[in-house]
């Protein structure tokens, strides 16, 4: 037959057998203290659907794929163990709000081991950035050398970016904390349900208000998706510095062995290819989110079989985000610093000229004017080969007569500690910072 297998999930569907059984359990011990179904019946189906939960988890499950589904995979099977009793599960229910109250259950464990891939992550980042606390670099803009910053405070970059990623992820939560059991095909049931009793057991914290949005509702797994895409992007900018900084021409970083490889021709190479993938990776879990808003943005209410296609760019989005969360752990684990290479930059590239035209400044001049001063220092010491600290105060002295003394003693560690406002590079802001990150991840133990 031409089209056979067309319509079927089972393949991938199958990833819900858990959330798929307990829906089922919770739904028909509701029907029994309800009196819909007898406790006799609601007992044997119960025990052929744990007898079925071990199938699985035991690899020994006959999967069929005419059965097409998840749902009617287990079903099946349920006649099979018990008999014509299993016909009774499905009683004021519908696949409708079956599969989406899988999916919500699925989704929100999801985003638990999700929260958990970043807690870890923050943690490996908060390890090095305690460990190299004194390191200066270059800090950039539009990838020109522009200010001294402690490396601490870069990684600690990351860190806020992460906790943007928690908190998107447990806004997303709330939203997918809600049970859509009990809506039927479309429009409710006509039995006497008690859906409080059903979301408690699944441990959703509210029911759904709506029938029709219920089952055609799909914006958790946008949701999900979009704040993986967030949490990829900032995983690939991470991976772009780590890309550049392990080069010859920053030298900024050593990977380590086990998150890099050696080329097959080029025997002296270290390439960073943990970070290469976890970039390009990104790629994929956008497609996933553009993709899946194409399917829903033309469906009329309320369910259309379009929205089976919510499970796999799903499936993908969820496995590729924590798996790349787990292997940045690692490879930010296994990374060295080198601060000398760092050091070495930032002496290069003419850093100060900020802090020695915020010197002018103090003497009064206005900063426009005290900006043209330095930049014809600069080009100066260019022309010159010579570095601010070669300058001698006569030199300085020829391009404004404000200069004194204390403009020798500008330097790295002077520039650092006049960014003291809050949320700047100073080495007393970060050592606070580095603390109330430390405290963030302490509080949580997932
Ligand atoms: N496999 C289907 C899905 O994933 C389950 C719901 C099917 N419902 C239906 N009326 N055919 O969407």
């Amino acid at each position: 037959m031409r089209g056979k297998g067309y319509t079927a999930s089972i393949s991938y569907d199958r990833r819900l057998y858990k959330e798929d059984i307990a829906g089922s359990i919770a739904h028909v011990k509701m029907l029994a203290r309800q009196g819909i179904l007898s406790g006799r019946d609601s007992k044997t189906i119960v025990s052929g659907l744990e007898a079925i939960l071990l199938e699985i988890a035991g690899g020994i499950f006959p999967w069929k794929e005419e059965l097409e589904d998840i749902h009617m995979n287990v079903e099946a099977r349920l006649h099979e163990i018990i008999g014509s009793v299993a016909g009774r599960m499905h009683t004021a229910r519908s696949r409708n709000d079956q599969v989406t109250t899988d999916l919500r259950l699925y989704v929100k464990s999801a985003i638990e081991s999700t929260l958990a891939g970043i807690v870890a992550l923050q943690t490996a980042i908060l390890d090095q950035a305690e460990k190299n606390i004194s390191v200066v670099m270059p800090g950039y803009t539009h990838l020109q050398m522009a200010q001294p910053v402690l490396l601490a405070h870069h990684l600690l970059a990351y860190f806020e970016m992460l906790e943007r990623d928690k908190d998107r992820l447990q806004e997303a939560f709330a939203r997918v904390d809600v049970l859509p059991l009990g809506s039927g095909a479309l429009a409710g049931s006509p039995y006497p349900l008690d859906r409080d009793f059903v979301a408690k057991e699944l441990g959703f914290s509210r029911i759904s208000s709506n029938s029709m949005d219920a089952v055609s509702d799909r914006d958790f797994v946008l949701d999900y998706m979009y704040s993986s895409s967030v949490i990829m992007t900032h995983l690939s900018r991470l991976a772009e510095e780590m890309v550049l900084w392990s080069s010859e021409e920053f030298g900024f970083v050593r990977m380590g062995e086990n998150h890099s490889t050696g080329s097959s021709i080029m025997p002296q190479k270290r390439n960073p290819d943990f970070a290469e993938l976890g970039r390009g990776r990104s790629g994929r879990v956008y497609g996933n989110l553009v993709g899946f808003l194409t399917t829903l943005k033309g469906l009329p209410l309320t369910y259309n079989r379009d929205l089976q296609e919510d499970k796999e760019g799903l499936f993908d989005s969820i496995d590729t985000v924590l798996s790349t969360l787990d292997a940045f752990t690692g490879m930010l684990e296994d990374i060295n610093f080198d601060s000398n290479k760092m050091l070495e930059a930032t002496e290069k590239g003419f850093m100060l000229a900020t802090d020695l035209a915020d010197y002018l400044v103090s003497k009064g001049l206005p900063f426009r004017e005290s900006y043209d001063v330095i930049k014809a220092l600069t080009s100066y010491a260019q022309t010159e080969k010579k570095s601010f600290d070669q300058l001698s105060l006569a030199e300085y002295q020829q391009f404004s007569s404000l200069f004194g003394d204390e403009v020798l003693k500008i330097d790295l560690e002077s520039s650092l500690m006049a960014r003291s406002v809050s949320g700047g590079t100073a080495p007393s802001n970060v050592k606070s910072e580095l603390r109330r990150a430390r405290k963030i991840v302490d509080s949580i133990k997932i």
